[in-house]
């Protein structure tokens, strides 16, 4: 028998279209199963200020749709800091929770490891975040979401840039991770995408314009991973007009316009499933692990292993895109 009978939910670090739809899956899923739920507000900052509020399935209702959190979230230097983690253990003994799911990213999933090995406590996490930049699962929540977006802009876009014959770079976010960009550039039909994974590998400009990225189209659109690495779309439109003065180029940074908005189908599916599974993992004494999505499965991932590898982008996307760009 579980000895659980709170399990407190919070959701942290950037925001993600369905991270609303997996909080309703934790809340119902849990009290389905006679379980009590209680809400962390502001992710790590709420355990550690205690800004708690125990949850009935009505404070779920009409969620599913609806991006962003209801619960809101925050990037939290405390719990980066033992007395904050300390504080944060507090917390969870005082409010009687027994066991927490987590619903964020890399940075979320980090804290949540160390926390739970500090205190021995059971965590489960829920891979939240538009980046996609998790090893372990083949999607996370949001991410199916924002490249929906980017196609909605890159297309808008596009009707400018052949009008005009311009040469358009557009930045999309990832963090490092360039799977919204080489993904958004299939599917929105951009000549190119540049990605921090192969940044140190090849100069992405230089292969760009050798492969006559202009043979037969006078205008072009590339999709840019916003990265140090890279250093951003602003950088390349920068080296286009020193290097290659005959293009007209313009930029165009997304930004936040990216983790807005209504969760796709895909989003609200895997988040539902992720957010209920996540229950039954800690009812069946799991602990230490992220949930994910591999081949249609729910996956269990030791969270040392979801953490610390990098998760490669596939290599065949770059040809699949170089291939259909011509
Ligand atoms: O991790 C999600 C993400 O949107 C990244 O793509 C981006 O680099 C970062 O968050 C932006 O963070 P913030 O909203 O704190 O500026």
């Amino acid at each position: 028998m579980s000895e659980i009978k709170t399990i407190g939910v919070l959701t942290s670090g950037g925001d993600a279209p369905g991270m609303n739809a997996a909080l309703r899956a934790v809340t119902r899923s849990a009290i389905f199963n006679n379980i009590r739920v209680k809400a962390i507000y502001r992710g790590y900052k709420g355990l550690i200020t205690g800004e708690i509020v125990e949850f009935k399935t009505q404070n779920v209702s009409n969620i599913i749709q609806q991006g962003g959190t209801i619960i809101k979230t925050a990037r939290c230097d405390e719990f980066r800091t033992a007395e904050g983690r300390k504080q944060a253990y507090d917390t969870l003994i005082n409010e009687e929770i027994d066991a927490l799911v987590v619903i964020g990213g890399d940075g979320t999933l980090t804290g949540a490891r160390i926390f739970a090995s500090e205190f021995n406590y059971p965590i489960v996490g829920v891979p939240g975040t538009i980046d996609n930049d998790i090893y372990g699962t083949d999607s996370t929540i949001g991410y199916d979401t924002a490249l929906n977006t980017i196609l909605e802009s890159v297309d808008k876009v596009r009707d400018t840039a052949s009008s005009h014959d311009r040469l358009f770079f557009i930045e999309v976010m990832g963090r490092d991770a360039g799977f919204l960009a080489l993904n958004g550039a299939i599917a929105s039909g951009a000549e190119a995408a540049i990605i921090p994974e192969i940044a140190t590998e090849v100069d992405q400009l230089e292969d760009l314009i050798k492969n006559g990225f202009r043979k037969t189209k006078n205008s072009s659109i590339v999709l840019v991973a916003e990265s140090e690495i890279t250093g951003g779309a602003l950088h390349y439109a920068d080296r286009v007009k020193k290097e290659y003065p005959g293009y007209d180029v313009r930029v165009v940074i997304l930004g936040h316009v990216q983790r807005g908005g209504s969760p796709s189908a895909y989003d609200r599916i895997l988040a539902s499933r992720l957010g209920s599974a996540s229950v039954d993992a800690l009812l069946d004494g799991q602990r230490n692990i992220m949930l994910g999505i591999e081949n249609d499965q729910v996956v269990a991932v030791p969270f040392t292993k979801a953490i610390k590898n990098d998760k490669p982008i596939d290599r065949d996307l770059l040809r699949v895109l170089k291939t259909l760009s011509i």
